[in-house]
């Protein structure tokens, strides 16, 4: 189809990752602290959980990557529809009820395959002087591969602009590239031989500015055939200039020749060169200009999701999901295959149990996403279609995307519900890490990621976005959670892990580097498959809503910390936190109401076990406000959203943090100042509404 080349004079685009950004470009991150004193959660079945993770082997989670990472696996093709049914038929061997395949038609986007994607430099005559290359050199035994898809940002605009004073006259385009600096570590070589981006490499990506917005043309809505669908150039979230993606070393060709000042040292990477930040050329080259060749389709396409069951015996209506996608950029070696392949070993288990004559207390759902690298849109689509249900219906939330980003230790993100649950099972699987023989990960994971607050327990995050948990948990408020692997925080620097999204994600470099035992991905199906074993069987759901009480506390008063900065006006417009703190004493007091009156049910009494576990439930659920938060209505939870300026990252009281962003610098402090006391009073009333819901009744 057709798509305006307009260019507008200013744009933000939001970017795939944590590239450098070359012409323009804005990088916020940071870290999250969470603490909690221990409490105690009472078990039930252990020996079923004992069983069902004595039962996870690394090596099938080794024969499941190995198979699953053959071929590329890019949504919308027909290779991930085979893998689907793949998965489809191996959950019905294991000893699912069910598995179906679900579809939807969503907007994903492709490079034209007879007109490439690249960057010039052309001088004054327009001869290209310069060309960026068109393809990663394959890994070996790679080579005869014709369907590896070549770098390219999904969903850019097509065009060609020429761009030289991309400062002064608004960003035309948009060059990414991975420096070094972000995308290697000290001492490693470049894969095959370590780890290392190599600078052939780059990395593919999305800038869709969803928020959470799941299929571009029908925003809120699942992606069916009758539904009626936005024209593409009003698509949600599409930039409106083009994006692409190089590797360092074509980009160090560009560089060299930057004019203009140095910058400060901050932005400097790790390319020898000076990174002047032009705008223009050096003076010898001032005549030279950029040029971007995009011609990358957005085109409605079929996607596929596998969907199995395990009716649950006793409350067949409540649910637990365990989900994670399929699609990959490429091979797909570490994302998501790594969690593809757990999850699979996770279904295999269960499987054999419920083939012996178990059956757990609920409903266990296991989903494979598709075209989660599109803006997660295989799961939010599926969200979209069963919201209602799930509304009604689903106690939790598991992610199983990647299993490994590092081999350091154990990096666990989820709501302060689960906690408890998270430190207790961490306490009764095996450590994987050399040195912790004989130790238990939760001792492995303390004693190599300690809370800042709280140094008796391993830290936890919150959780942000960037996988397929989002719409579960930031839109219909489900309690999620997600665990893998990951690098080591205080010394590894570097962004993601250094190939994420290039065609060296493959079997070998995680067979190699990453986990040769595969016990760390082990770890990681043992960690999530005990999450939803306990809470798929626990008589009363393991929740601990006491740590949300704790954690409300931390949130708010790092927010009030932060307004105090501006105690000044704080006073003049009246700003006050009371209220809000005067709600979470108030959570904190009924929940522990709540814990108490669980402790006393009788389990014979099904109808008490039920009441009990629909405040538990309902207690995430609650902390929803369906208007969405300020410009981004399908981030509903009050308490936690994707952070406005790194979506991977976790900020808690969102609506509080955004009106509080740079406030000094807005022109109308009466109307900021308005906006904060607006917030403040939205999170107040939301907080004592979740209060009100755990209530004895
Ligand atoms: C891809 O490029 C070719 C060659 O320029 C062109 O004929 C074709 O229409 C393009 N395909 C799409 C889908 O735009
Ligand atoms: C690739 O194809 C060539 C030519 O057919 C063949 O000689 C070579 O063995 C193939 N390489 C791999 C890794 O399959
Ligand atoms: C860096 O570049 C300069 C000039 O371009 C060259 O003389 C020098 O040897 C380079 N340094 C390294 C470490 O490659
Ligand atoms: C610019 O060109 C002049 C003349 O050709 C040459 O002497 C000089 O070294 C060049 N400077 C740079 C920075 O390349
Ligand atoms: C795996 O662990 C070893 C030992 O700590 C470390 O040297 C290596 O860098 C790690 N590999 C990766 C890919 O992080
Ligand atoms: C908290 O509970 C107390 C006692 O019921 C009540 O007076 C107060 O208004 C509640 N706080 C809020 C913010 O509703």
């Amino acid at each position: 189809m057709a798509r305006k080349k307009g260019i507008k004079r200013t744009c933000v685009v939001v970017i795939l990752s944590l590239a450098v950004i070359f012409l323009l470009g804005v990088l916020v991150g940071w870290l999250i602290k969470p603490a909690v004193e221990p409490k105690d959660v009472s078990y039930h079945a252990v020996n079923i959980r004992k069983e069902l993770t004595m039962e996870m082997k690394a090596e099938n989670i080794k024969m499941f990557l190995k198979d699953f990472t053959k071929i590329p696996h890019l949504a919308g093709t027909e290779q991930n529809l085979n893998l689907a049914h793949r998965i489809q038929s191996q959950w019905m061997e294991f000893g699912l009820d069910s598995a179906e395949l679900v579809h939807y038609d969503v907007l994903l986007s492709y490079p034209n395959s007879s007109k490439p994607n690249y960057i010039s430099m052309i001088d004054e005559h327009g001869t290209e002087v310069f060309t960026t290359s068109l393809s990663e050199p394959p890994p070996d035994g790679y080579e005869n591969f014709t369907d590896i898809v070549p770098p390219y940002n999904a969903f850019s605009a097509q065009g060609e602009p020429e761009v030289k004073n991309a400062m002064l006259a608004g960003a035309k385009g948009l060059i990414l590239f991975s420096d070094p600096a972000d995308y290697c570590a000290p001492g490693v070589k470049p894969y095959p031989e370590g780890w290392n981006l190599p600078g052939g490499a780059a990395q593919r990506g999305n800038v869709l500015n969803l928020n959470g917005a799941g299929d571009p043309l029908t925003p809120g809505y699942p992606a069916k055939e009758f539904m009626y669908r936005y024209n593409a150039d009003e698509g949600v979230g599409i930039p409106s200039i083009p994006v692409h993606p190089i590797g360092y070393h074509d980009a160090e060709k560009i560089l060299r020749l930057m004019g203009g000042p140095a910058p400060p040292n901050s932005w400097k990477g790790n390319l020898n060169i000076s990174y002047n930040i032009g705008p223009g050329f050096v003076s010898n080259y001032s005549k030279r200009q950029v040029k971007m060749h995009v011609y990358t389709n957005n085109e409605v396409t079929r996607i596929y999701d596998v969907i199995g069951t395990i009716r649950g015996a006793v409350e067949p209506d409540r649910y637990i999901i365990l989900g994670g996608h399929r699609d990959s950029w490429v091979f797909g070696g570490i994302d998501p295959t790594t969690g593809a392949a757990v999850l699979q070993e996770v279904a295999r288990s269960f499987g054999k149990k419920v083939k012996e004559g178990w059956r757990p207390r609920r409903t266990i759902i296991f989903a494979s996403w598709d075209a989660e690298e599109f803006g997660l849109l295989g799961s939010t689509e599926w969200a979209e279609e069963n919201a209602k249900i799930l509304q009604e219906r689903a106690v939790a939330y598991i992610n199983s995307d990647s299993s490994i980003e590092g081999n350091y230790t154990l990096r666990v993100d989820c709501t302060p519900l689960l906690y408890q649950l998270v430190y207790e099972l961490t306490k009764e699987i095996s450590s994987p890490d050399e040195g912790f023989e004989d130790k238990t990960l939760y001792e492995s994971w303390l004693s190599k990621d300690p809370s800042t607050q709280s140094t008796e327990l391993p830290r936890i995050n919150k959780l942000g976005s960037g996988s397929d948990f989002e719409a579960y948990f930031q839109r219909l408020g489900i309690a999620s959670g997600r665990a893998r692997y990951t690098k080591n925080r205080k010394t590894d620097k570097y962004s993601n892990y250094p190939v994420y999204h290039t065609v060296y994600e493959t079997f070998e470099l995680v067979n190699q580097c990453y986990d040769p035992t595969f016990n760390k991905q082990l770890a990681v199906a043992q960690v999530r498959g005990s999450l939803v074993y306990e809470l798929a069987d626990s008589a009363i759901i393991p929740f601990n809503v006491l740590d949300y009480g704790i954690e409300l506390k931390n949130y708010a008063d790092s927010i009030f910390n932060l307004a105090k900065k501006h105690q000044e006006k704080m006073e003049i417009y009246g700003v006050s936190f009371e209220s809000l703190f005067s709600a979470i004493n108030n959570f904190t007091e009924y929940g522990t109401g709540l814990h108490q009156r669980i402790k006393k049910v009788d389990p014979k009494n099904p109808l008490a076990l039920r009441i009990l576990n629909d405040q538990l439930m309902f207690t995430e659920r609650a902390f929803t406000d369906p208007l969405g938060l300020p410009g981004r209505p399908f981030y509903r939870h009050v308490i936690f959203a994707p952070s406005s300026h790194n979506k991977y990252a976790g900020e808690s009281f969102p609506g509080i943090y955004d009106a509080l962003f740079d406030i000094e610098n807005k022109a109308d402090q009466q109307k900021a100042w308005e906006e904060v006391k607006r917030q403040i009073a939205l999170a107040t009333f939301t907080v004592q509404a979740a209060a009100e819901t755990l209530k004895d009744v």
